[in-house]
Formats: structure tokens, sequence, C-alpha cells
């Protein structure tokens, strides 16, 4: 290997392990993601949109509210990917998408 190589090689693991590991999304790059494709039902700031609630007869709880936020990234991922109760998986968002629209969803926590 090169000498020049490896400290930029080790750089590069350095910066893309942590994000790995943690499946650590980008909250920035989520938020199109969430406008896209969930603020139909759940509303700009996690809400829920009284419209949508009707026609699916259902209650949203507020994304945000600590019932929500208390549930671990791979569960938020699963209910995203897989669908829960009356919300249909989500489709058309690749690994790095779901990973990053739970960071934004992470965002909207109530304070
Ligand atoms: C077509 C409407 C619709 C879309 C689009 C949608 N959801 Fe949902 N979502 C629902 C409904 C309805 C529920 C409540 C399901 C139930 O409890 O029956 C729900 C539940 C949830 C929950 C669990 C909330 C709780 O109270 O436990 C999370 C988290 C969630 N959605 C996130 C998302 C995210 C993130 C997206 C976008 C990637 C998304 N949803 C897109 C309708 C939708």
């Amino acid at each position: 290997m090169k000498h020049w190589l490896k400290p930029g090689l080790i750089l590069l693991i350095a910066m893309t392990t942590p994000l790995l590991l943690l499946g650590g999304g980008d909250a920035a790059a989520g938020k199109p993601v969430y406008d896209k494709k969930c603020a139909m039902c759940h509303g700009a700031a996690g809400e829920g949109k009284e419209a949508m609630a009707k026609m699916l007869k259902v209650e949203f709880r507020h994304l945000g509210c600590k019932e929500v936020q208390a549930k671990s990234d791979p569960e938020l991922s699963k209910i995203i990917t897989e669908g829960t109760g009356k919300m249909k998986a989500v489709t058309g968002l690749s690994v790095t998408d779901v990973a990053n629209v739970v960071a934004y969803v992470r965002t909207l926590a109530k304070k």
C-alpha cells in the first residue's frame, strides 16, 4: 500500500463506521423524505392530519410525543418499512432514506 493511501483510508473508515454502526441518519436529508412520504398523513410537524385521521378512522399520536420517541431507531425503521396497524409500509425508500427519516422524526420530539 502506498504510504499516502493509508491515512486517507483510515480517515474514511473512521468517518463512515459510526454512521453504519448507529444507523445514524442525517436529519437534514430526512426532511424532504418526510415531507414527501409522511407529511400527508402525519402533518408537517408530526401532529397528524385531521382529514386523514377521519378517512383512516384512526387517531394520530404526535410523532414527537414521548410514547413514539420512546421507540428505538430499529423499531421506527420497522414501522416505516413494514407498517403498523392502519399504516401501510412506506415504499420507495432506500435504507439511507429510512435512517435519515428516522433521524428527522427525532427532531420532532416535544421539548
Ligand atoms: C397513508 C398515511 C400514512 C403515511 C404516508 C405514513 N403514515 Fe405513519 N402512521 C399512519 C397511521 C394511520 C398510523 C397509526 C397506525 C395505528 O396505530 O393503527 C401511523 C403510525 C406511525 C408511527 C407510530 C406512531 C405511534 O403512535 O405509535 C410512526 C412512528 C409513523 N407512523 C411514522 C411514519 C413515517 C416516518 C412515515 C413516512 C416515512 C409515515 N409514518 C407515513 C399513517 C401513515
